[in-house]
């Protein structure tokens, strides 16, 4: 994360326009660079996101044995030769980075320690040491009340049967890497469909893997993993950065924004039902017919004045990044916006209700924090001339900076350098559709 002390200080602006072309996916960009280090030759990676936490991934396949190259637009990741690292390996604030890379070192024959900064540190980790550990892995937690560092000593996997307790895609794509280096089929079951990019650049890499209903399977290759040729793959825009966007446009009638290149695997997308059931007007128009290894194309919203909305149940999975925008929503709508089922939040890089429910109040806007969501109540003016914080977090930071531009004044956003983990362009974009925001130290 940025160790910088800076602030923004976000001017209003109700209307937003322009097109704005979003950094690649994260989740997608994660699990490319690991199979890349995976296979052996050269491959080449275009669109991947070169932000702090791709970065940290970046650099720990590198330790492990991977030569890793910026070359213009794109990252060659020259794979195949992993050896044990020469010492602790920091995946800096990523959760995805260190829970898939537990499941790739779970089945190595040598020791690995995974850490992670401050927030890192703090995130639950016995949600993959149980199943790592059934797999034939030991793994200590050797941080604060169970939490990271995490000590991996690898071992001869086998196959598991494993029912999820929770809705995660990082606890299941690291069981999905692990199970490479397994013999014989593990089978994950999740409770609700969460994100599949792992599943589908499997599918794309020619590794057996197969998805019936809510039951993941996976062939594995024994201890010495999957054979895999160098490939060249492009990664499409975050959708989860163009939230962002959808959400300064649909607030404010004659916006409009266009988001374009950003992917569009229904697994992520249903943040854009959410946002038409407050009464935005949305446009899609697929690339390619939609029939990419990841679906992409371009995204446009018109603002208009939006209703309250009720979310919950299995689809809090498919919005997890974005449920601190639908608490902005919920905030700008005219009446109450009920968020439930998102228990979740309060262990992402910050605890997210807590969060957005103490910013939200800081901009007079009126809610109830329940232990797995939150009710706003929306119909109140949106107070300026306040200071927000980070908290630590980029979505909650960004959030704010939205929502900022709804306020009746300027307003301070404190401690930002976390925004660099996901979108270092994130500031330059918010002025690009017509804000004004200035950055300097915080005081
Ligand atoms: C991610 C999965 C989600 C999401 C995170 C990225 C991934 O976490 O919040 O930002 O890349 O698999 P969980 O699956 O643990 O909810």
């Amino acid at each position: 994360m940025g160790n910088t002390m800076e602030q923004a200080i976000v001017n209003p602006c109700r209307r937003v326009q322009g097109t704005i072309t979003v950094p690649g996916d994260k989740s997608i960009s994660h699990r490319a660079a690991m199979m890349a280090a995976l296979a052996s030759g050269t491959s080449r990676l275009s669109g991947c996101l070169r932000a702090e936490d791709c970065l940290n991934t970046l650099k720990a396949l590198g330790d492990l044995g991977a030569k890793v190259e910026l070359s213009g637009e794109s990252i060659l990741i020259t794979g195949g030769n992993w050896h044990a690292p020469a010492g602790v390996i920091n995946m800096g604030n990523s959760g995805t980075g260190m829970r898939l890379m537990a499941g790739l070192l779970a089945g190595r024959p040598w020791i690995s320690e995974l850490t992670g900064d401050e927030s890192l540190r703090a995130r639950p980790m016995d949600r993959i040491k149980e199943p790592l550990e059934k797999m034939g892995a030991q793994l200590e937690l050797t941080g604060k009340g169970g939490c990271a560092p995490i000590k991996i000593t690898g071992g001869i996997l086998r196959a598991i049967d494993y029912e999820m307790p929770v809705s995660s895609a990082q606890v299941k794509s690291c069981i999905l890497f692990a199970a490479l280096f397994a013999d014989g089929v593990t089978n994950v079951i999740e409770k609700a469909p969460t994100r599949d990019h792992t599943e589908k650049i499997f599918l794309q890499m020619g590794i057996p893997v197969k998805v019936e209903g809510n039951r993941i399977s996976v062939r594995g290759s024994g201890t010495k993993g999957p054979l895999l040729n160098q490939f060249e793959l492009k990664i499409p825009g975050d959708f989860s950065s163009a939230a962002f966007w959808l959400t300064a446009a649909c607030a404010g009638p004659g916006s409009r924004i266009d988001v374009s290149g950003v992917g569009l695997n229904s697994r992520r997308t249903a943040f854009l039902d959410v946002l038409r059931r407050t009464g935005a007007d949305i446009t899609i128009d697929p690339d390619n017919g939609g029939k990419t290894f990841e679906p992409s194309g371009n995204v446009s919203v018109t603002g208009a004045a939006l209703r309250g909305i009720v979310v919950g149940g299995s689809e809090i999975a498919n919005i997890i990044d974005e449920l601190p925008l639908v608490a902005v929503l919920g905030a700008l709508s005219k009446d109450t916006t009920v968020i439930s089922g998102a228990r979740e939040l309060r262990v992402k890089e910050s605890d997210r209700i807590a969060s957005m429910a103490s910013n939200l109040r800081v901009f007079g806007v009126d809610l109830e924090e329940k232990e797995d969501g939150l009710i706003i109540k929306g119909g109140r003016k949106i107070c300026g001339g306040v200071r927000t914080e980070s908290h630590g977090d980029h979505r909650i930071a960004m959030s704010a900076a939205i929502l900022a531009l709804f306020a009746d004044k300027p307003v301070v956003i404190r401690n930002i350098g976390c925004v660099a983990t996901s979108y270092p362009q994130f500031w330059d974009h918010l002025r690009s559709i017509g804000a004004d925001v200035r950055i300097s130290n915080c005081d």
